[in-house]
């Protein structure tokens, strides 16, 4: 094939006139002969030294499992686009069509995500008070403990035994511009500490609550390995501790039945203070429902509301949306 052929001092700039030029064939790889350079070309270019040479072909690198896995043609179309990494761990969804090929699926995921150790389907939904699932083991290492970077901190946490999701991310972050300085929070569900130990950062001091032993004894590690001082790790019933602690910032992140403890956050928010309640909501009327009872709690309580915010998180299930709503309380 056709080569351009420089010397060797001027390798750096020829490759960027080439990409420039658009007519480096980038599926060859470049060669070195004695001080030149050959770099592959897909037509002559004017200016250089043009010979004829063999290159070799670069190894394509999948981008995906799917390039790659073997499964019969017909299931191919079911085969899920994404998964959730945590940490060096993956977590799959599969339907139950393919769920007899997942040794083949998780080892596919190993070979193109050199990162990740081991790789478990969904087995159940989330579920009962700590808001766990049962997961499968597909492939690689047996191992359920990982350690997680998000939003600049590091989570270490067993994803077999607290809840935790990497696709609220990008609502924690927003959270967290919002949170002033000085401020006191409240993270009312704080599994392992995404919330708490990010806001940690901003605010004065932050109570994290959570029902789940395993999920405090992992968000007093991540208060360690974060130097998180000011984060006050609580394990228990949140109805316990409603009402003894006063917030500037509450967060609710119970999506489940967080309309349950509406009362609860109310009675530990300052006045002008800021509620974030989660929920779930139907496509075609995502906030009526919460927005209500919010209102009607508040009532109860002689208190007003003002909603300052609402939004779509995730989506959740078919037409199902995770919403978020901010209210100030006065
Ligand atoms: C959806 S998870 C959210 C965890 C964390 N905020 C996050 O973003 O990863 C809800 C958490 O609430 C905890 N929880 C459920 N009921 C509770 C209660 N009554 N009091 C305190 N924590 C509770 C569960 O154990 C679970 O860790």
């Amino acid at each position: 094939m056709l080569a351009v052929k420089v010397p060797k001092k001027e390798a750096e700039k020829t490759r960027r006139k080439l990409l420039e030029l658009g007519v480096l064939a980038k599926e060859y790889s470049i060669k070195r002969e004695g001080d030149f350079v050959l770099f592959p070309v897909t037509k002559p270019v004017g200016g250089f030294e043009v010979i004829e040479t063999e290159f070799e072909r670069l190894e394509k690198r999948p981008h995906s499992y799917r390039e790659v896995v073997e499964v019969p043609e017909k299931l191919r179309p079911l085969l899920p686009s994404s998964f959730d990494i945590i940490g060096d761990i993956a977590i799959i969804e599969l339907p139950e069509e393919l769920m007899e090929y997942g040794k083949v699926i998780g080892d596919a995921i190993l070979r193109v995500h050199r990162h990740i150790k081991a790789v478990f389907a969904k087995g159940s939904k989330v579920e009962g008070e700590y808001r766990v699932r049962e997961l499968i083991h597909l492939a690689g290492e047996k191992r359920t403990e990982t350690l997680h970077r998000e939003n600049g901190i590091r989570l270490k946490l067993d994803v077999a035994k607290v809840y935790f999701s990497p696709r609220l991310a990008t609502e924690r972050m927003r959270v967290f511009e919002r949170t002033k300085p000085g401020e006191v929070v409240f993270d009312m569900f704080a599994g392992v500490g995404p919330y708490s130990i990010l806001l940690s950062r901003k605010a004065k001091l932050v109570f994290a609550c959570d029902i789940n032993p395993w999920a405090v004894r992992y968000l007093e590690e991540n208060i360690r390995l974060n130097r998180a001082n000011n984060v006050v790790p609580i394990l228990g019933d949140v109805k316990k501790v409603a009402g003894r602690v006063k917030a500037d910032r509450v967060i609710m992140n119970l999506p489940k039945f967080a309309d349950r403890f509406l009362r609860d956050a109310m009675l530990s928010v300052k006045l002008g203070g800021v509620i974030h309640y989660y929920g779930f909501g139907p496509e075609e009327d995502l906030y009526s429902e919460h927005e209500a009872k919010i209102k009607a709690v508040a009532r109860e309580l002689g208190l007003i509301v003002e909603f300052i915010d609402r939004r779509k998180v995730r989506p959740y299930a078919p037409r199902q949306f995770n919403i978020a709503i901010d209210f100030k309380v006065e």
